[in-house]
C-alpha cells in the first residue's frame, strides 16, 4: 500500500486521518511520548491491521487512547474511585491507568487479558484526531516490533512505509519515551513500564505503589509477565548495545581496551574523548536522555556501528523510564564496573601449571574467576545463541541444543570467523566476570583473579592491577597436557603450536612464574599472594 503523508498543522489533516480510522485503516499519530499507530480501539478488523503492520505479537495487549472522561466509563467494568484523582493531576499526559474491562473492548485490543490499558495524550494533534473519530483509538507505539520507538516521522517512515495508511506528522515527540503505565487492578497499584510521570509523583496521589521487579531486570526464565510488552528484547537497534555502570575513568578504559570498533553513547561533553561517539545528554539531565535516547539508538544504525557501549544513566526520577528502555536494548546485559577490590589476571600457554598457581592464591583470600567455564555459559545465553545462529547457520542449534563442535570447525575455521565468534560472545563473557568479581567482594574475598588462557585478546585486561604468568619448559607442558586430556603426543604438540610463544606471554605480563617444580610454584606464590596483600 502507499502510506500518505500528512503535516499535523494542515487545517484539514484532523479530518483526513479520521475519515481513513473510520474505514478502519491504520494512522501513525504523534503524541508528547512517542509516535502511536492508531486504528478504531472498538473494531477488531482494524486493530488486527495494528499487529500485523509492527509484526507485533498477538499476546501483546494495547493502550487505548482518548480525549475526554466521558469516553471511559464504557470501557471499563467500573471507573475506579482513584482514577479522578490520577486524571486531575496527569491527564491530559504521559500516564496509562489499567483497569478491568467492559465488554465493548475486543480482545484483539487487550490481547485476551480482562483489563484495558487506558492513556489521555496531551498532544493537539492526537486529541483532534480522536474527537474527529468519535471513537477510542486503540495505539501502540509505532515501530516495528522490536526496534526503538519513534520520536518524529521520519523514524515511522523507516520501520512502517508502505505497511501503514497514513502518517501525520506533528514534529518531535516532547517526552521522547512512552508513557507510564500503572495498574490499579491490583493492591496496592503496580507500576508496570516507567514513563514521563515518576514513582514518586504517582505516590503523591496513590500512596504507597509497587514496582513491578520487570522494570529493572529480566524476568525469571518461565516467569508470567503483568505486562506482556516487559518480556521481550525491546528498543533495539541492529547493532550490540551493552550498559556500563560505573565512573567515567573506568568506562573510557573499558572503551578504549577493545581492539575493534564501538560507539560510545556517553553524556555530554565526554565524546571528545573518543573516535566514535553519540552524546545523549547532560549526566544530571533525565529529561533531555529520555526525549533523545530513542533518537540516539536509531543514529547508531543510522551510523552503521556494529557494538554501542552506553553509560549507564541515573534511575532517579525519569531516569528510571530512560534505564529501563536502555536495558532492553541492550537485552538486559549490564556490566559494574564499579567494584573496590584489585583484579589480577593470571595466563600462560596450556599446560604450563596454572591451576596451580590459582590453588595456592586461593588459599590466601584470592577468589578464583574461571573464564573458560563463563565463555561456555556465555554461549548458552539466548542473545548470544541467535547472533551466532546468524553468523555460522541455524544448524548449529539441534534439538534446541548447541553443537560445540560444528560451531568449533566453523568459528575457527578462519580469522574472520573467529573474530566473529569473539564479537559475539566477548560482551556476554565480561558481564558474567564482572559478576563474579562483584560477587568475590560480596562475599569478603581479598582480590579477584581472572584466569584466562587468552587474557591478553580480551578487554578484560584494563580490569587487571597486575597480570600474573606462567611458564613451564615445552617438555613439560606436553606430558602434562597428555596427561590431563588423554591425548596423543601429536595432538598435545598440535594444541601447544596454536598458542602464542612464550615471549608473547611473558613481555605482556608483570608477573612471571617459571613453574619447573610443584613445591617451588607453590612457595613462590605464597610469596606474590603476601607480597600483594601488603
Ligand atoms: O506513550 C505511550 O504509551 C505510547 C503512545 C503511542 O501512547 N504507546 C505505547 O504503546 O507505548 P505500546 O503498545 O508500545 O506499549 C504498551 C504497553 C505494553 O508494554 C503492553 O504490554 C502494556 O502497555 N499493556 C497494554 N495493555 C495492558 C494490560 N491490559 N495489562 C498489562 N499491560 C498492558
Ligand atoms: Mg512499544
Amino acid at each position: 500500500m502507499k502510506t500518505l503523508y500528512l503535516k499535523s498543522e494542515n487545517e484539514n489533516t484532523p479530518s483526513i486521518a479520521a475519515g481513513i480510522l473510520k474505514d478502519g485503516g491504520t494512522v501513525a499519530i504523534p503524541t508528547e511520548t512517542v509516535y502511536g499507530l492508531a486504528a478504531n480501539a472498538l473494531n477488531p478488523e482494524a486493530v488486527a491491521k495494528i499487529f500485523a503492520a509492527k509484526g507485533r505479537p498477538q499476546d501483546n495487549p494495547l493502550i487505548v487512547h482518548v480525549q475526554s472522561l466521558d469516553e471511559i466509563p464504557p470501557l471499563v467494568e467500573k471507573v475506579d474511585e482513584r482514577l479522578p484523582a490520577l486524571a486531575e493531576r496527569f491527564w491530559p499526559g504521559p500516564l496509562t491507568v489499567i483497569m478491568k474491562k467492559s465488554a465493548l473492548v475486543p480482545d484483539a485490543v487487550s490481547a485476551g487479558l480482562d483489563t484495558v490499558a487506558i492513556r489521555m495524550p496531551s498532544h493537539p494533534a492526537a486529541r483532534e484526531i480522536i474527537k474527529a473519530c468519535g471513537f477510542p483509538l486503540a495505539a501502540p507505539s509505532a515501530n516495528a516490533s522490536g526496534r526503538p520507538s519513534p520520536t518524529r516521522a521520519e523514524h515511522v517512515k523507516e520501520d512502517l512505509d508502505g505497511r501503514i495508511d497514513a502518517v501525520v506528522d506533528g514534529g518531535e515527540c516532547e517526552v521522547g519515551v512512552e508513557s507510564t503505565v500503572i495498574t490499579l487492578a491490583t493492591e496496592p497499584p503496580t507500576l508496570l513500564r516507567p514513563g514521563g510521570v515518576t514513582p514518586e509523583e504517582l505516590e503523591e496521589v496513590l500512596g504507597k505503589i509497587e514496582i513491578s521487579h520487570a522494570v529493572y531486570e529480566k524476568l525469571a526464565e518461565g516467569e508470567k509477565a503483568h505486562s506482556p510488552g516487559m518480556k521481550y528484547k525491546h528498543y533495539a537497534p541492529k547493532a550490540q548495545v551493552t550498559l556500563i555502570k560505573g565512573s567515567f575513568e573506568r568506562y573510557e578504559k573499558f572503551l578504549k581496551a577493545h581492539n575493534e570498533s564501538i560507539c560510545a553513547v556517553c553524556f555530554e561533553g565526554e565524546g571528545k574523548n573518543f573516535d566514535e561517539y553519540i552524546e545523549y545528554g547532560r549526566a544530571k539531565d533525565s529529561l533531555i536522555q529520555a526525549h533523545n535516547i530513542f533518537e540516539v539508538l536509531r543514529e547508531v544504525d543510522a551510523k552503521g556501528y556494529k557494538k554501542a557501549f552506553v553509560r549507564c544513566p541515573s534511575i532517579k526520577g525519569v531516569g528510571l523510564a530512560v534505564f529501563n528502555r536502555l536495558i532492553r536494548s541492550a537485552a538486559f546485559r549490564i556490566i559494574d564496573l564499579d567494584f573496590d577490590i584489585p583484579v589480577y589476571g593470571l595466563t600462560g600457554q596450556t599446560g604450563a601449571g596454572k591451576s596451580i598457581v590459582g590453588e595456592e592464591l586461593a588459599k590466601y583470600g584470592f577468589c578464583i574467576i574461571d573464564t573458560d567455564s563463563l565463555a561456555r555459559k556465555a554461549v548458552e545465553s539466548p542473545e548470544v545463541l541467535s547472533a551466532l545462529k546468524d553468523a555460522f547457520g541455524e544448524d548449529i542449534v539441534f534439538d534446541g541444543k548447541l553443537d560445540r563442535a560444528l560451531l568449533a570447525s566453523r568459528a575457527f575455521a578462519s580469522d574472520e570467523n573467529t573474530k566473529i565468534l569473539n564479537s559475539a560472545t566477548h560482551p556476554e563473557i565480561t558481564r558474567l566476570t564482572v559478576e563474579e568479581i562483584h560477587a568475590a567482594e560480596k562475599s569478603g574475598a581479598k582480590a579477584a583473579v581472572i584466569d584466562a588462557p587468552v587474557l591478553f585478546e580480551s578487554p578484560l585486561t584494563c580490569l587487571c592491577r597486575k597480570i600474573i604468568c606462567v611458564t613451564a619448559d615445552e617438555e613439560a607442558r606436553l606430558e602434562r597436557i597428555m596427561l590431563r586430556d588423554g591425548i596423543s603426543r601429536e595432538k598435545a604438540l598440535e594444541r601447544i603450536k596454536a598458542q602464542r610463544s612464550e615471549e608473547y606471554y611473558v613481555s605482556k605480563s608483570d608477573i612471571i612464574i617459571r613453574n619447573s617444580d610443584i613445591d617451588d610454584t607453590r612457595d613462590k606464590t605464597v610469596k606474590i599472594a603476601r607480597e600483594e596483600l601488603l
